[in-house]
């Protein structure tokens, strides 16, 4: 799919102010700092669209924005920053939850995770309770430039391994770098390929 047009829409905290239009939505989630933003900025090749930070806890709120003016992308908060306070935890969550819960327009999301780390109990149990609200997802596994190509191999396979103990069948996966630009073909691919199914 070629990228013709990536316009920010609108940012807020309340899943009933998010665009009233019926088109085919796909959200990425995952942990504070694992290249959520960086990863929508290399998909839509536009430098700054949806911003990004060295520092965990910079996307605070939801973020849409318009695809060739047929699909939606969105930008979520991390989970699992320790370094906001008890009461933002809080809120965040709310509202993350709320736009799982109630957003009908998501077709998909992403759980993104660093692919440097080992399985962690906060995004196993994110994955588990999309599963119990049956929301699709895939992973996207992040920052494949940081490891030599036998070690992603290596922690992929770890890390389906361990999702087989409890997914059958485990969920698809894609290895990105923002950085290097790997995995955009492969992605944008699967997005049109779903955007057809809905609209032949
Ligand atoms: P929050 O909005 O805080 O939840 O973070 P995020 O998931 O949106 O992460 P963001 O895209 O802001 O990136 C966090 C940091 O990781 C930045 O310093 C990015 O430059 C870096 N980063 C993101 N993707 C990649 C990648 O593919 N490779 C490398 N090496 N660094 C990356
Ligand atoms: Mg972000």
């Amino acid at each position: 799919m070629l990228i013709k047009s990536a316009e920010f829409v609108v940012s807020n905290q309340d899943v009933s102010k998010c665009p009233k239009s019926n088109l085919p939505e796909y959200a990425f989630i995952g942990r504070s700092n694992v290249g959520k933003s960086s990863l929508i900025n290399m998909l839509t090749e536009r430098k700054s669209l949806a911003k990004t930070s060295g520092r965990p806890g910079k996307t605070q709120l939801i973020n849409h924005f318009l695809i060739n003016k047929s699909w939606h992308l969105v930008d979520l908060p991390g989970y699992g920053y320790a370094r906001v306070s008890k009461q933002a935890k809080k809120t965040f969550q709310k509202f993350i939850t709320a736009y799982f819960e109630k957003r009908k327009q998501l077709v998909s999301a992403f759980v993104l995770i660093d692919i440097r780390h080992q399985p962690q109990p906060i995004d196993l149990e994110f994955m588990r309770w999309l599963g119990e609200h049956q929301i699709p997802f895939s992973i996207i596994f992040t920052k494949a430039d940081k490891l030599k190509p036998m070690a992603i191999d290596r922690q992929v396979d770890d890390y389906m391994h361990k999702l087989s103990e409890e997914w059958d069948p485990v969920p698809g996966y894609f290895i990105t770098s923002a950085t290097k630009r790997n995995g955009k073909d492969e992605l944008l691919s699967y997005i049109e390929s779903i955007n057809n199914q809905i609209r032949p």
